[in-house]
């Protein structure tokens, strides 16, 4: 029997993916391209060429763990995040579209050419310090987790990409940090999910690791440590911006405003959703 060619092979794929996932023309393209060692761009180029028999048993065996629910970027090991080539695990969320929003906020205040001292706080795969660090390469970016295991996966995304202005620190929110260094802007995209969310159920999110989502009854556990610890932390007049869910952003601009910041505000995803809350320290406090 004749092989198919790469457009059959895409064709049927996408239709076996299209009753469980929205993008599933997109994902068969993703796998079918990993399986062949190629591009996207080689599949629309040459939609008659023929895989060979390896290439064949190579891409069902990818199709069939997305089709068992595994995320795309699991499977390949890889996910883009502001144009980076991101490593993931099991041990790390994997990043979301909607955390750039937070990056584009940041360099927003972040001068290019003055050296600003940075922190990410849970910095997973290391996503967002990496992004950062790489736009802002005079800044210096403390990247923390309190996952070892995150850690190293953030570590190994800096080295491979030859991005040197991050430093690692295993570190519980503010804990593992030294008392004396203050930082002009704290970033964070911390667990914030309700511990009865039923969307801890459904798709990618059931891959994520559980201590990288969830945050307690009402999902603001982790954010109450953050935004309450930050002007300790923080440089006279210096950034806090926070990710939060889609209906946190009243809860958390209070805790913005019980913690003294001022220029306080929400900014919404390409939703609509207020999605990073942001404000500015006006003095140096005392714990
Ligand atoms: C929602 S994930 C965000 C990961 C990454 N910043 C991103 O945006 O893709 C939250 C991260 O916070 C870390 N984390 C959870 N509790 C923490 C704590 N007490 N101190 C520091 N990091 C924590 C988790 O290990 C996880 O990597």
């Amino acid at each position: 029997m004749q092989s198919p060619t790469l457009r059959a092979v895409l064709h049927s794929a996408t239709a076996r993916l299209a009753a469980q996932h929205d993008s599933a023309r997109l994902d068969a393209e993703l796998l079918l391209a990993a399986a062949l060692g190629q591009s996207r761009s080689y599949l629309i180029a040459w939609p008659e060429r023929v895989l060979t028999d390896a290439q064949a048993q190579g891409f069902a065996a990818l199709l069939a763990r997305r089709e068992a629910g595994e995320p795309i970027a699991h499977i390949l090991g890889r996910r883009e995040f502001w144009s980076l080539d991101i490593e993931v695990t099991p041990a790390t969320l994997i990043p979301r579209p909607e955390t750039e929003l937070l990056v584009e906020l940041a360099l927003a205040r972040i001068p290019v050419d003055t050296a600003w001292d940075i922190v990410d706080l849970g910095t997973g795969s290391g996503a967002i310090a990496l992004a950062v660090a790489q736009e802002r390469p005079r800044s210096r970016v403390l990247a923390t987790d309190v996952s070892m295991e995150a850690l190293t996966v953030a570590q190994e995304n800096a080295r491979r990409l030859n991005i040197g202005n991050v430093d690692f620190r295993l570190s519980a929110w503010y804990a593992g940090l030294d008392d004396a260094r203050r930082f002009d802007v704290i970033l964070s995209n911390p667990p914030y999910v309700r511990t009865d969310d039923p969307h801890l159920h459904q798709g990618d999110v059931r891959f994520d690791p559980i201590e990288a989502l969830v945050s307690g009854a009402d999902g603001l556990n982790d954010l109450r440590i953050i935004v309450a610890g930050a002007p300790t932390q923080l440089r006279p007049g210096g950034w806090l911006l926070v990710e939060h869910g889609y209906d946190q952003g009243e809860d958390v601009r209070r805790l913005f405003a019980e913690a003294g910041f001022v220029d306080i505000q929400s900014v919404a995803d390409l939703a609509g959703h207020p999605r990073v809350t942001l404000g500015r320290a006006v003095a140096a406090q005392t714990p």
